[in-house]
């Protein structure tokens, strides 16, 4: 399908009324389309715009787009100063910075695979689906991730949601900067403006009285010290509703090699969960990854779904 037409689909589907709360599977087609939209409006725009200056700009953008990201470093970096340098460049150097962006997420829809890029509305059984599932955030949440290593559930919430505040904690300094970064330099205004990155703290999530809707904290549980207070923390962080996932590789969990040698034991967990007024609400597997997700609430709020 030519680019034309996939953009002709994504804007009828874009402009197609929305009927109540959207499934998950619609809200990734719709961030998808949209993106697949925008990508080629911007670009458009570029060609046009960098073709006025000179015929040989908008191939030399071309080539440092299909560069990675660590090599395109320098050759951007030029490419934009001799833009700034011509009249009017500065405004034209944020439009290109826009459209690449536009394009590096695009990119990364398809990397993690939210979006299959042959049959584009068809949306994969992947990892990343199956945890966005479980997440089931809606537009206007409020979301802390707390350790988010090197970003990947960020990266997914930033690629699907336009309306979700999120705050990214993390406790080691250079993951805090270096995901820092990748948001500013590869995701778009519009969705790096939603993340507002905080360091972590052993024994808080520094995040209480923010009533958040939903703390997703994925293989970082069992690196807590002291849980039972790290677990206070958290209910002073949660909205009345909120809730919290915890994604884990349980002791038992069938992988022998490579696992983390402070792995818990499922009951232990929850026990803790039950002890500090949390209940658990539901569980599911994610086959392949020996991982569990767990999702919790207040006590009085829950019944058992498993
Ligand atoms: C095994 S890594 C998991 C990273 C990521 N969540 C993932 O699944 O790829 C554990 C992360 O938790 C972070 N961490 C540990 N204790 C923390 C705390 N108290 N607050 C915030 N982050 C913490 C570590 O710095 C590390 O990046």
């Amino acid at each position: 399908m030519n680019l034309k037409v996939r953009c002709l689909f994504g804007i009828l589907l874009l402009s197609s009324p929305i009927v109540g709360a959207q499934t998950i599977d619609q809200q990734v087609q719709r961030a998808y389309f949209d993106l697949l939209t925008r990508q080629w409006q911007s670009e458009q725009e570029v060609k046009d715009r960098l073709q006025q200056l000179s015929p040989d700009l908008f191939p030399e953008y071309q080539q440092i787009i299909e560069l990675p990201t660590d090599e395109a470093l320098l050759p951007w970096t030029y490419f934009l100063a001799g833009i700034e340098r011509s009249e009017g460049g500065k405004e034209l150097a944020v439009l290109c910075k826009e459209a690449r962006k536009a394009t590096l997420m695009l990119r990364r829809f398809h990397h993690v695979r939210l979006a299959d890029p042959f049959s584009q509305a068809v949306v994969d059984t992947s990892q990343a689906v199956r945890r966005l599932q479980f997440f089931a955030i809606q537009e206007g949440d409020k979301v802390a991730e707390i350790g988010f290593g090197y970003g990947y559930i960020l990266g997914l919430l930033a690629l699907v949601y336009q309306d979700v505040e999120v705050y990214a904690n993390e406790l080691d300094q250079y993951r805090l900067r270096a995901m820092q970064k990748v948001m500013a330099e590869e995701f778009t205004r519009d969705r790096s403006a939603n993340f507002h990155f905080l360091a972590g703290h052993p024994r808080s999530t520094n995040l209480e009285g923010r009533e958040l809707d939903l703390i997703i904290m994925e293989n970082v549980f069992h690196h807590i010290g002291e849980q039972a207070v790290f677990l206070q923390s958290m209910l002073k962080s949660l909205h009345e509703e909120g809730t919290v996932i915890v994604i884990e590789e349980f002791l038992g969990s069938g992988r022998d090699e490579g696992n983390c040698p402070d792995r818990m034991d499922r009951a232990v967990l929850e026990n803790l969960f039950s002890e500090a007024g949390f209940t658990l609400l539901k569980a599911q597997e994610l086959d392949g990854q020996y991982r569990t997700m767990l999702r919790f609430a207040r006590k009085e709020e829950g019944h058992l779904q498993e």
